[in-house]
């Protein structure tokens, strides 16, 4: 909505879904980028083209445990300009490159890795640097196969493993730090060039040029184009500090595949943008912006920004990750099918190059986690179903709707208010006409075990009487005009508004402390809220209705003096940060917040979830959010989901009940709706449709346990909640371009949303000779060792849906009306045995809002069903704990040098018990069922059919233990004897 007032907003909706691709720069409208692709044609034309950065041999250091290697780079074209080079392994192999100018007219920015960063890393010492004439070298790993080589003339570094090139930086020629300089200087070097002492005295062109151009020009261009400033629509951006992009080519000689780079509305491997048959025209742009109704299909820049790529082969896998602050663009090209080339441009900030260099793609996951953190292990409330939509406009409304689903019996956790809550859009201030009793209903919602997540946007309205306003004012912590002294003034929803400035560090406890529900403070605080008031944070791009690209000046200044430019992409991140942080300290002791982001960037995995903003009820958008969520996993940020029903647009029930099929396996599940479009909340629906979606979600807090148990290995290891068959299947290429159905964690669950109208049945991809079993009907399909496309059944009642053989999963099947009510509800373990007979899953549980597992409550169970001997057709079961088995891993950030069984947690479910196990492609109808050590048979039915080692497909024998009486939390074993 880029209209000045909130009531406008609602008059003008749009009739027809349209991108206003017209407010956003395509590449040849940012000078930067215009620039870089430039100078990248250039170096393709010019097959004499050399990089003119070298290494100034004579300055190499190294620190004085020899890890750390430093060195002076010159740049052939101005001799007077020093960069310094900074190159050191960490522990665990990363490579750090940095290089910044040295003595120049201003500091570049310097600080988007500490923002994205958890902590220094360190470095290793065990590596050492070798120096010789024309490089500098180091060689390590577990196989010691692992060399980093750093060429001096041209500058070059490359990350080679068995002796293979796997990451290359600056092998092209493309690498430019546009140094500081001022427009005399560059006046003066002009003028030098255009009257040259000794006069032309020849007509051949390329003579006329080199004399009358400046030496630079082969490389920088010939003219300053958008150095000193730029116009686009009627916003001219002012560059008084000149031109000071940075361009490099990082490129993967063997590697024919790229993924990553959120967020952009694209397929998961990445198409190429340059080259002849490139896919797209345009670069991939990473520019956090509100990009109304945006494409489907783009390259384009949408609300975050994660500059973390992973370049993927059946030989290994690695990553970079460029912690670049400013808008960046990267292009993508494929010289061969297994080769792939790239080029980052970015307006400002120094070079910081993090190389990560895997070899698996477990690897990578784990480097990238440790540079930038896990994903926090989300509330376990939090993974049910959020009901959200623009708005629900009073307490009553409130209430009715949670009565509706209590009478239809649908399962809910959370009711969301968007920002017509707030009195004039004045956040945390209720519009008491229509919620007189905000802390009652929260309260009636809360007695359900439900929670309430209320908006609060970044933009403060600018006036009196607004406390948070005011004080905001008061302090100083506002975002400031390019002269650093006044306040800026933007619109957005609130009309007149201005800015917190969150990189101010005395914005910080005074942020937090609005949030206080029991301040004694001298500061506002939120008094019409509970503990249990979680928050939604949007627009924090930051969205500004009538600002360049629908944002801030880039001129704007923040804390430190940085110009908005340098940090933009970085900026909602902070701004979800401190929410979360604020969420946390609300109770003592502290409690997980939840709080979710439209914006974000490497790093804000640790502050909670997001969504993929304001996507269109239409097909296209909910097969690519698909895709788009699967690319965040990539990006190490799992807690993201789209809107379910599309947020704009009136979805037909169809589209709707399919959403919802699409919703319940993504990560974050929640359904929202813009103001203009119809209720659509699931008990409004018809039959059959209403039943479908009650099941729909029913089926997702089943399996509660097993998102829960997939958080908490990405919360410790940083492998992504969804993988897509590259992550799971990482040597099958057939599977590398698949990003329409994926696995949920290690649980061996496979799905296959289905995105298309009237579809009835869908094609799958099984990657390996294993059977896969329905999840419903139980049929056994068999996959093959080249992998295999099998038809399925996939009328609008089915979700295409199965377990790998080999798996355990364990659910909760007592429908509730919301998770907390399950705490005490009994285990059903679904044992799908693989053609060897054996499985195994896990099952992690702890008490799902506070932080007591850091210090030991919680389980980990591992299940596994083994065949006693090769021709046994017997399985034993056995429950153990991991916990003691891997006292290191249990949790994130507490290594448990002891675990105990019996504590607090494990105790208040002592009573919970295993009500079913399902054991799918038994090879024969079983003789006994005893518990080892219990002396009574246990009550079965068995159902014969196809067994998991038959190498036939049709439905799969299927032998139900009823009420075993297992604990969920003791080891035990069970025997089938057959
Ligand atoms: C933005 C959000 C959307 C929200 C609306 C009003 O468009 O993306 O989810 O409903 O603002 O707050």
């Amino acid at each position: 909505m880029r209209v000045l007032s909130a009531a406008l907003v609602l008059a003008a909706l749009p009739t027809a879904f349209a991108v206003k691709a017209h407010d956003f720069k395509t590449c040849s409208q940012a000078g930067f980028c215009r620039r870089g692709r430039a100078l990248s044609s250039r170096a393709k034309e010019n097959p004499a083209w050399r990089s003119p950065y070298v290494i100034d041999a004579s300055s190499v250091a190294l620190s004085s445990d020899q890890a750390v290697f430093t060195a002076v780079v010159k740049s052939q074209l101005y001799p007077e300009v020093n960069f310094g080079l900074d190159v050191r392994i960490h522990d665990d192999g990363v490579v750090r490159v940095r290089m910044d100018e040295v003595g120049g007219l201003r500091q570049r920015y310097n600080e988007a890795a500490s923002w994205a960063l958890l902590e220094e890393p360190k470095v290793s010492n065990a590596i050492q640097w070798t120096v010789a004439k024309d490089s500098v070298r180091a060689k390590y790993g577990p196989k010691n196969d692992v060399e980093v080589v750093v060429a001096f003339e041209p500058l070059k570094v490359t990350l080679l493993q068995g002796g293979k090139e796997q990451v290359v930086l600056n092998g092209r020629g493309l690498l430019h730090m546009e140094h500081f300089r001022t427009k005399e200087s560059v006046a003066k070097a002009r003028e030098e060039v255009a009257n040259p002492e000794e006069g032309l005295d020849t007509d051949d062109s390329q003579a006329v040029m080199e004399q009358t151009l400046p030496r630079t020009a082969w490389f920088e261009g010939e003219t300053e184009d958008g150095w000193w400033e730029e116009t686009f629509n009627s916003f001219t951006d002012n560059k008084p500090r000149g031109p000071e992009s940075l361009s490099l080519d990082i490129d993967f000689p063997n590697h024919g595949h790229v993924y990553g780079i959120p967020q952009h509305a694209t397929r998961l491997s990445l198409p190429t943008t340059t080259g002849e048959d490139a896919y797209y025209t345009e670069p991939y742009r990473l520019f956090n912006a509100d990009v109304f109704e945006y494409l489907a299909d783009s390259t384009m820049s949408l609300y975050g920004s994660i500059p973390f790529l992973q370049a993927h082969s059946a030989e290994s896998t690695v990553g970079i990750f460029n912690a670049i602050g400013s808008e960046a663009w990267i292009d993508i090209g494929r010289p061969s099918p297994k080769s792939t080339t790239t080029h980052w441009l970015s307006e400002t900030g120094i070079l910081d190059v993090f190389i990560l260099p895997g070899p698996t793609i477990a690897d990578v996951f784990a480097q990238y986690a440790r540079l930038t953190g896990t994903p926090a292990l989300p509330a376990h409330w939090a993974l049910g179903y959020h009901q959200c939509r623009w708005n629900y406009i009073s307490s009553e409304d409130v209430r009715s709707v949670q009565k509706r689903f209590d009478e239809e019996d649908i399962p809910v956790d959370v009711f969301w208010l968007d920002i017509e809550y707030a009195e004039d859009h004045k956040y945390f201030m209720w519009d008491h006409k229509l919620f007189p009793d905000p802390v009652e209903m929260t309260k009636d919602v809360e007695a359900i075990e439900r929670k309430m997540v209320v908006i609060v946007d970044p933009h403060l309205k600018r006036v009196d009487d607004y406390p948070v306003y005011k004080e905001a004012t008061e302090i100083d912590v506002l975002v400031k005009l390019k002269d650093g002294q006044s306040n800026y003034e933007g619109w957005c929803w609130s009309g007149s508004s201005a800015w917190v400035d969150y990189f101010n560090p005395k914005s910080w406890d005074w942020w937090k402390g609005l949030f206080k529900v029991d301040s004694q403070g001298n500061s506002w605080h939120w008094v019409e809220s509970t503990v249990n008031t979680y928050i939604w944070n949007d627009m924090n791009e930051p969205s500004i209705f009538n600002g360049p690209e629908i944002s801030m000046p880039r001129e704007n200044i923040h804390h430190g003096g940085w110009e908005h430019r340098d940090l933009h992409n970085i900026n909602g991140m902070l701004f979800h940060n401190l929410t979360a942080q604020a969420v946390k300290e609300r109770t003592d002791p502290p409690r997980r917040p939840f709080v979710l982001t439209r914006s974000f960037y490497a790093g804000s995995q640790r502050f909670g979830a997001m969504w993929t903003g304001d996507n269109l009820g239409t097909w296209e958008h909910m097969a690519v959010g698909v895709k788009m969520v699967l690319a965040n996993n990539i990006g190490g940020f799992s807690f993201a989901g789209s809107d379910v029903g599309g947020f704009f647009g009136n979805p037909e029930p169809e589209m709707l009940v399919r959403w919802y099929a699409v919703g319940i396996f993504s990560p974050f599940l929640r359904a929202h709706a813009h103001i203009d479009t119809k209720r659509r909340e699931p008990y409004l629906l018809d039959e059959p449709y209403k039943s479908i979606v009650r099941d729909i979600l029913r089926l997702r807090y089943t399996m509660l346990p097993v998102w829960y148990t997939a958080f908490r290995e990405a919360s410790v290891t940083g492998l992504p909640v969804l993988r897509p068959h590259y992550v799971a299947f990482p040597h099958d290429e057939a599977g590398f371009a698949i990003d329409d159905q994926y696995f949920v964690g290690s649980s061996g669950l496979l799905v296959k949303p289905v995105t298309r109208k009237s579809a009835t049945e869908e094609t799958v991809y099984l990657p390996e000779d294993q059977v896969y079993y329905d999840y419903f009907s139980h049929h056994a399909y068999r996959g093959a060792a080249k992998g295999k496309n099998i038809t399925v059944p996939a009328e609008l009642h089915q979700i295409p849906l199965f377990i790998r053989g080999g798996s355990i999963v364990p659910t909760r099947e007592r429908p509730r009306r919301s998770s907390p009510l399950m705490k005490q509800d009994p285990f059903t373990l679904r044992i799908a045995l693989d053609q060897d007979g054996n499985a195994r899953g896990e099952l992690y549980l702890d008490d799902g809002e506070t932080y007591s597992h850091e210090k030991g409550d919680f389980i980990w169970r591992e299940y596994t069903a083994t065949r006693p001997g090769k021709k046994s057709r017997s399985v034993r079961i056995h429950s153990r704990n991991l916990a003691t088995q891997k006292p290191g891993e249990a949790v994130d950030g507490v290594a448990l040098a002891t675990y105990d069984s019996a504590n607090d947690f494990a105790r208040s479910i002592a009573g919970v018990r295993i009500e079913k196990i399902v054991i799918l492609g038994m090879p024969a109808k079983p003789v006994t069922v005893t518990k080892v050590g219990g002396k009574t048979q246990m009550e079965w039915t068995f159902t014969p059919g196809v067994a998991a080692s038959d190498k036939k497909e049709g439905t799969a024998s299927v032998l139900v233990i009823k009420d075993p009486k297992l604990s969920v939390l003791m080891d035990w074993e069970v025997i089938v004897h057959a």
